[in-house]
């Protein structure tokens, strides 16, 4: 029997409730396809850090490099300063394991509905492809106020390294600017990842970028992206203006088969991708180093105002955890829960309350988990 070790931090708010479903119905699909999870709890989150100030440490992310997949909750807690948990252990992991890859397939399950009239789940069954480190969102920038100033922005990364030495001289009574910066070597691998992901699937590839307006920028994103385009003649592709593309997928998502975006851009879509396919509690994402460390999670938050309630939906949170067995190559486990979720969700008669049930968190674990057996 195959054995893996998976690392698992349930963080804070609703974050162990819904992870322990996921585990639940992941040790399921191990005793069906013959393979055995030994999952390493980590304590990190609020509580942690308020008993002991460590947010994550070196030695911590050092040991996590040696899985290849952590399965993770969310975090966020009233009690600490908006950010510094985001920033300190969620945007760190994906940072120290360079995740390139944003993985978000957006399918709108069957028996699910979508606020998009007339569509079904035939039509909506897509994946975005968000590049995950770079883009507007490397944090520099700065304010200046009127006059002369001097400043020197840095990118540091394993791949590469940029510094930027800003000579200011402005007559506006104070500007605020961020740089946006995308390298050769960030887009190639993002790109080769979702022709790869195309190929697989229905051979259709949509890029997405402002490059009639940013076009420095993202006409060096469309350059890269023609370039590895020939290496694949038969994947079809085009490209896509952002605004556009934000039109399309309410009008027709059935057009797409797989979306590569920059970072800024795959954050906006995605979220849009979120609400065709149901709403936050049935979205999950992989942040994937196809080489590395990836991290699997559901992308809505810790909702700590239903913490320890046994109210919310695992769904998302399970459909990450087969996301996760997808990338170890469990492939036919991963597909098999995908399917028991859509069956639990069109048998409708166990769900939560956000899908107008009243049945628990770990009702529909249960159940899922059975249907990993049954199905
Ligand atoms: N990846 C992460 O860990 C992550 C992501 C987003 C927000 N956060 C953090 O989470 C905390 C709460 O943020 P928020 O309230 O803006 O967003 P949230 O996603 O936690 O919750 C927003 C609302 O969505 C609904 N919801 C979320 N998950 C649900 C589920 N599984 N089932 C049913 N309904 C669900 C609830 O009504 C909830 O009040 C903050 O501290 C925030 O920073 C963490």
């Amino acid at each position: 029997m195959t054995q893996y070790k998976i690392p698992v931090i349930p963080g804070d708010g609703i974050g162990p409730e819904i992870i322990r479903e996921g585990r639940k119905v992941l040790d399921t699909a191990g005793e069906r396809f013959g393979f055995d999870i030994e999952w390493v709890e980590y304590p990190h989150g609020a509580d942690h850090y308020l008993k002991t100030g460590e947010l994550i440490s070196e030695d911590t992310l050092k040991e996590l490099s040696q899985y290849k997949a952590i399965y993770f909750g969310a975090i966020g807690d009233e009690r600490i300063k908006p950010g510094i948990l985001e920033k300190g252990i969620l945007l760190n992991i994906r940072f120290y394991f360079d995740e390139y890859v944003n993985l978000r397939p957006v399918k709108l399950l069957e028996g699910v509905w979508t606020p998009l009239k007339d569509k079904t789940a035939r039509d909506i069954d897509f994946v975005v492809v968000r590049e995950n480190t770079e883009d507007f969102y490397i944090g520099i920038g700065g304010r200046a106020k009127k006059g002369k100033s001097k400043k020197t922005l840095e990118v540091m990364r394993n791949m590469y390294s940029v510094k930027f030495g800003l000579d200011i001289d402005s007559d506006s009574e104070e500007i605020g600017y961020q740089l946006g910066l995308i390298s050769k070597e960030g887009t190639r691998r993002v790109i080769r990842y979702a022709f790869e992901l195309a190929n697989d699937r229905n051979k259709h590839l949509s890029s997405v970028d402002k490059a009639n307006v940013l076009s420095d920028i993202y006409g060096f994103w469309r350059e890269e992206f023609t370039s590895i385009a020939a290496e694949y003649p038969d994947v079809k592709t085009d490209f896509n203006f952002v605004d556009a593309i934000t039109m399309w997928f309410v009008k027709n998502p059935e057009w797409f088969d797989i979306v590569v975006a920059p970072n800024m851009f795959g954050d906006i879509i995605t979220d849009l991708g979120a609400m065709i396919q149901g709403g936050l509690g049935l979205a999950p994402g992989g942040n994937i180093n196809p080489e590395g460390t990836s991290m699997f999670e559901p992308i809505h938050g810790s909702a700590p105002k239903y913490k320890g309630q046994n109210k919310v939906n695992p769904i998302a949170t399970i459909w990450a955890g087969a996301l996760l067995l997808d990338q170890l190559g469990e492939k036919d486990a991963s597909s098999a829960i995908v399917k028991a979720i859509e069956h639990n969700i069109v048998n409708g008669e166990v769900k939560t309350y956000d899908m107008g049930g009243e049945s628990k968190t770990s009702d529909v674990g249960s159940d899922i988990a059975r249907l990993v057996k049954e199905i």
